[in-house]
């Protein structure tokens, strides 16, 4: 599995890159919108802290097809690898979906609110496929529809994978995961809610007590 973080916050990819294992990183506009810095600062911010081996995407802006072909291959051309264009999928992204792989571009299909809009971007080509888990959940089941999803590409033979986004709780994150999705891309607020958990900690403190008070040290070894 995949295992991503959805931020604009380079300080945050940075310092939870030394403590889990980071794939890579996703953004969209209001993240960026968010954060106060231009698209080109947050790029160049990301990529100072990325590995050339942990993967990068950002979304197209433009909305019609052209637009986001343009969209696309500027972003594709931010570093020689591991980049991903981020395409919705209304008619023209679908469009534009096929025509960025026909051009060997990296793209996640995104904006993704049912398993079929899903699995037909992955017809066209998308290398990934984000289904707004929470976002789902507002209009049924978005848990049952990721696990849908990934039923029909394994039936159908499509290798697309699915990297699950829009989770509001580490609960969401914890039923995707089980389902053995591809990829999940979460908040870091989400992540360090599921690996500082205070229960951890409650149970290294007795330990650290404990120890101390027989030994009168707080390592090992004296
Ligand atoms: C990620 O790629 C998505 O853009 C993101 O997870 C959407 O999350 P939201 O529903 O919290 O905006």
């Amino acid at each position: 599995m995949e295992f991503m973080l959805d931020t604009a916050d380079a300080q945050a990819v940075k310092e939870l890159s030394s403590v889990i294992s980071v794939f890579g990183v996703t953004t969209n506009p209001t993240i960026i919108t968010k954060s106060g810095k231009a698209p080109e600062q947050v790029a160049q911010e990301m990529l100072e802290v990325l590995s050339e081996d942990q993967a990068f995407f950002m979304q197209s802006i433009a909305t019609d097809f052209e637009g986001i072909m343009t969209d696309a291959r500027k972003i594709c051309s931010l570093r020689p690898k591991n980049m991903y264009v981020k395409i919705p999928v209304t008619p023209a992204g679908l469009r534009a979906i096929k025509a960025a792989k026909a051009e060997g571009l990296g793209v996640l299909a995104t904006a993704i609110y049912s398993a079929d809009e899903a699995f037909l971007a992955a017809m066209n080509g998308a290398d990934y496929l984000a289904p707004y888990v929470n976002r789902m959940c507002n209009y049924g089941d978005g848990i049952q529809q990721v696990s849908d999803l990934l039923d029909m590409l394994a039936v159908n033979g499509l290798e697309s994978k699915v990297v699950a986004a829009s989770f509001k709780n580490s609960g969401q994150v914890h039923d995707i995961m089980h389902l053995g999705a591809h990829a999940v891309t979460v908040s870091p607020d989400i992540v360090w809610a599921i690996i500082d958990h205070p229960g951890t900690q409650i149970a290294v403190d007795e330990f650290s007590t404990a120890w101390k008070s027989s030994f009168g040290r707080s390592t090992f070894a004296a």
